[in-house]
């Protein structure tokens, strides 16, 4: 069974961050948030992906993932382009999937077991999960145990049952796509075409989820997927020289030093980072090639190539190649969004 994995969208709530790759590349607790989809995709037995690119910088998944053989799965490319909507892009794999394949969205974060989508009888399988927020999801409508109605992003709360986002599909959901047509925001919906299977008298499965799942859309999203994925998987594992204290669940990548500083984990620091004089706190993700100098860095998401000097900062985000910095030392704890090639001076 193939895995169809989308890399598509504007990632818009995530600008700056996005406006130089796409939002499913960011790296949360030390890969990108599709390289996890991708772990777990492998972890449950798939090994055939197919990834579809959209109009952010396509090739910079491409010079991610290339032919996947580095991450153990064979991966073939489509590209979508413009972004006309999920069922769209969904439509763009008639060619090259088989009977029986999966959709899984390359922003969200699912830990479930997938075995029981993955062995569907009907037309189509979904996930749906419980959220306080359904006006965000396509929701479900059950009744009488089965899925009677989907809705895109609902204006009346006719279900807090969200639509997570992996799906299996058998191949009439390639003739249903034929005939959808674009919803109030002008894009081809996967709901609506779920909702198409429906109306033909199809059976769309369904499980309902409990426990952690996200789609990452937000930079507060990205920090909660941090903290589960760091709480969840990093392991302690020094590779990098250590002359300070490292306490706890740490993983130091190869190159990287920590001197005069303590890092508590649960955290992560990437390749040839350098920690001096610091204080790296639980829940934090490092990128590679990073200087934290007399700072102080907690429940963070710290990209690639970024200096912090002499600040101290918590809850924040910061994008690849930023500089912050203080002149003088008096700590005060900045809650921060930053973009690319940023350079603040606190
Ligand atoms: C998409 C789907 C929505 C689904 C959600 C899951 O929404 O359109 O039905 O519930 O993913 O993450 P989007 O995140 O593109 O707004």
């Amino acid at each position: 069974m193939e895995a169809v994995v989308l890399h598509g969208g504007q990632g818009t709530r995530l600008r700056p961050l996005t406006h130089t790759g796409p939002k499913q590349l960011l790296k949360v607790a030390g890969k990108p948030v599709s390289h996890w989809v991708i772990d777990h995709l492998r972890n449950n037995g798939i090994r055939d992906v197919v990834v579809i690119l959209g109009d952010n910088t396509p090739m910079r998944v491409v010079e991610y993932y290339g032919d996947g053989s580095k991450f153990d799965v064979r991966i073939r490319y489509v590209y979508q382009g413009r972004a006309r909507g999920l069922a769209d892009a969904v439509y763009r794999v008639r060619d090259v999937v088989g009977d029986r394949f999966l959709v899984y969205l390359g922003d969200n974060l699912v830990l479930h077991d997938l075995r029981p989508l993955m062995e569907f009888r009907g037309s189509a399988s979904v996930m749906l999960a419980k959220v306080p927020n359904p006006n965000r999801f396509g929701v479900a409508v059950i009744r009488e145990g089965r899925i009677v109605r989907l809705v895109e992003k609902p204006k009346e709360p006719i279900s807090d049952l969200a639509l997570v986002g992996v799906y299996a599909f058998d191949r009439e959901i390639f003739d249903v796509i034929e005939n959808l047509k674009p919803s109030w925001r002008g894009e081809l919906e996967i709901t609506d075409a779920i909702q198409g299977l429906v109306d033909r008298g199809r059976t769309v499965e369904y499980s309902i989820i409990d426990g952690w799942w996200k789609d990452t859309g937000t930079p507060e999203d990205i920090l909660e997927a941090n903290m589960t994925l760091l709480d969840r998987y990093v392991q302690r594992e020094l590779q990098g020289e250590v002359e300070g204290r490292v306490e706890g669940r740490v993983t130091l990548l190869p190159g990287s030093k920590v001197v005069n500083s303590v890092v508590r984990g649960p955290a992560f620091v990437g390749r040839n980072t350098v920690i001096r004089d610091s204080f790296v706190g639980p829940y934090t993700s490092l990128g590679d090639n990073c200087e934290v100098l007399g700072a102080e860095v907690q429940n963070s998401v710290i990209l690639d190539n970024v200096k912090l000097h002499q600040v101290s900062i918590a809850d924040s985000l910061v994008g690849q190649n930023s500089v912050i910095s203080r002149e003088d030392r008096v700590q005060r704890a900045h809650r921060i969004v930053v973009g690319e090639n940023s350079w603040l001076s606190l």
